[in-house]
């Protein structure tokens, strides 16, 4: 049987560097791995008061990461932090209380930004967040990416200079994920 992880990217934006990476890293993942993308952009603005009644979209999200062994948390940095989109998807599925699908889901946090920086404080906010939600986190290697011209190539594959560093990076987060699903 094949490993499942959710891939949720933390950008909405049809050209998104990090979507193109989260491509990449579907591509690179080994034979037993299958990554998927699960869809954010149709969820509502989080609401406690419908905790009782969730969205179709908050119960599928719920439903899907469930069904996954492992997280995959692709994004980008907004002002030093997490995209509200990326928070928002978090808060869905962490509810009702007592009910959170990411209880336990070995967690992986990479990103890429315009700055030099590379999403490093959004990562580092993101993993307050996933600590708390007891989600176990690839703590080593980190992964912040910086978006030159060359990182990914015309068929979308990461270029050369990059390309060992992120399937290293892959490598051990899988290896993360198979830890956590072995009984
Ligand atoms: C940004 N960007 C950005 N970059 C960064 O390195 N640190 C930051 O704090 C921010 N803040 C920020 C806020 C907002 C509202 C936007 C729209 C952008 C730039 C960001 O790295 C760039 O837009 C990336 O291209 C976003 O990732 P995607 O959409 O390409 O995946």
């Amino acid at each position: 049987d094949k490993f499942r992880i959710a891939v949720l990217v933390g950008s909405l934006r049809k050209d998104s560097f990090n979507r193109q990476l989260a491509h990449a890293l579907r591509r690179m993942a080994p034979e037993d791995v299958v990554l998927t993308e699960l869809r954010i952009d149709d969820l509502p603005p989080y609401n406690q008061d419908d905790d009782a009644h969730q969205a179709d979209s908050v119960r599928r999200l719920k439903t899907e990461v469930a069904a996954s062994q492992g997280v995959l948390f692709v994004t980008p940095e907004y002002n030093r932090s997490i995209p509200g989109v990326l928070k928002n998807a978090i808060d869905h599925a962490s509810r009702p209380y007592g009910q959170s699908a990411w209880a336990g889901k070995p967690a992986g946090v990479i990103g890429v930004s315009i700055g030099a920086a590379g999403t490093c404080m959004a990562q580092q906010h993101l993993r307050n967040v996933l600590a708390y939600l007891d989600m176990p986190t690839l703590a080593q290697p980190e992964a912040f990416i910086q978006a030159k011209d060359g990182l990914f190539q015309e068929d979308g594959q990461i270029g050369e200079a990059s390309r060992q560093f992120v399937q290293g990076w892959l490598d051990r987060y899988v290896a993360w994920v198979k830890r956590f699903a072995q009984v």
